[in-house]
């Protein structure tokens, strides 16, 4: 990929000085909808993602040219970073110069760069983060900001939330760039604070299938759980001094029904509970204990169906395809509302499980899932 990455700069922009980087995606394996209710998060990066390179201008212009999006070179300048309702993806780049700039980074120049990218978009698996994480790593090295790793996804989140209007948490940034091979990370969303935990898979594969659902009305859908929570958050605060909902335990809930309207409570239900399953997950996974890990994932899933509510016929559809064809853990990761399953599969049916799903999902929905045999892999890196 580097020999692609040099050469296409070299065409594109007449310069062989280019300093190459890759993002990755990352895939949520438990604890959903959390990171904007401060609790526990368990994401892996992925080996899929962007690449980028770039070099230094001496204005202050941006000139990007983006597989598979440009059909030739975008332009604008860092001191004009307004939204592009016809170029989606260029807004994140923008909206990633906006954060640095408005927390005080000097960028004095601007780029040339080059990007393209292995993962599938819209797919719920972080492209956005991956491409937001890609330019703020690229800028930082480029103009020595030293930007903390912490401070990276932060600036990410202030992108999504401010440039692009998502109230997205932080779970995807920091997954993005903190990734580790073969491991998933244990977060603490409130903090920070995080652990590299080994995914130990054996004799399983990690399958992550995609419903290849048009995700029109994810964002605002998004938003509207975003707020359900803090509905319930303001009402518990009256009760409870909390800062976040993932403060409050599974033995509240009985106390917590009588204050909370029906459907709130159910929101609230799914958070607290998610909380006990990704600590278990951990646990369980730092006891080699797969299969434990592997039913918590299914519980996860059924709360995010009923309390939830973000999963939908196909999502649904692909995880009882799955489990009914052999997985030993499937689960919707991400926002949801369409995107992906993430599954643990027995790797001798593996082949066997794609053909079953396949045959199923197809029958019902009228179109095809796609599939992406994974591993856990390192974040944001120079290449
Ligand atoms: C999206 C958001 C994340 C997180 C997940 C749900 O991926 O970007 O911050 O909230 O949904 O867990």
């Amino acid at each position: 990929m580097k020999t692609k990455l040099i050469e296409n700069f070299k065409n594109l922009f007449n310069r062989e000085d280019g300093i190459s980087f890759f993002s990755p995606g990352r895939v949520n394996l438990i604890g959903e909808h959390i990171d904007y209710n401060g609790g526990f998060v368990f994401p892996c990066a992925l080996s899929d993602g962007t690449y980028g390179i770039a070099g230094k201008r001496e204005d202050r212009m941006i000139y990007v040219y983006s597989e598979p999006f440009t059909k030739e070179i975008y332009s604008f300048s860092m001191d004009h970073l307004e939204k592009d309702p016809h170029h989606a993806w260029a807004n994140y780049i923008k909206g990633s110069i906006h954060a640095l700039m408005k927390h005080g980074y000097d960028i004095p120049f601007g780029i040339d760069l080059y990007m393209t990218t292995t993962m599938p978009l819209s797919a719920g698996l972080s492209s956005s983060a991956s491409l937001e994480m890609l330019i703020i790593t690229l800028l930082d090295h480029l103009f020595h900001l030293n930007i903390s790793l912490e401070d990276k996804a932060r600036l990410g989140k202030y992108a999504e939330n401010k440039y692009v209007g998502v109230n997205s948490g932080i779970m995807d940034q920091f997954a993005v760039v903190a990734g580790k091979e073969n491991h998933a990370l244990l977060l603490n969303t409130d903090t920070l604070a995080y652990e590299q935990i080994p995914l130990e898979l054996n004799n399983y594969s990690l399958l992550i299938v995609n419903t290849n659902k048009k995700r029109g009305l994810a964002d605002s859908k998004y938003n509207e759980r975003f707020s359900e929570c803090q509905t319930s958050l303001s009402t518990l605060q009256k009760a409870y001094s909390i800062n976040y909902l993932c403060e409050l335990q599974e033995n509240d809930l009985n106390k917590i029904s009588t204050l909370l309207d029906p459907l709130i409570f159910k929101r609230t239900k799914h958070v607290i509970t998610e909380q006990t399953r990704t600590i278990e997950s951990a646990k369980a996974l730092k006891q080699h204990d797969l299969i434990t890990f592997a039913k918590l994932m299914n519980q996860s899933h059924q709360s995010l169906k009923d309390d939830y509510e973000v999963t939908g016929v196909e999502l649904d559809t692909l995880q009882q395809a799955l489990l009914d064809a052999g997985a030993v853990g499937a689960r919707m990761t991400g926002a949801g509302f369409g995107g992906c399953v993430v599954s643990i599969i027995p790797t001798d049916i593996l082949d066997q499980v794609i053909d079953d799903v396949t045959d199923v999902y197809t029958k019902k929905i009228g179109y095809e899932p796609t599939f992406y045999q994974v591993k856990p892999s390192d974040g944001t890196h120079l290449i």
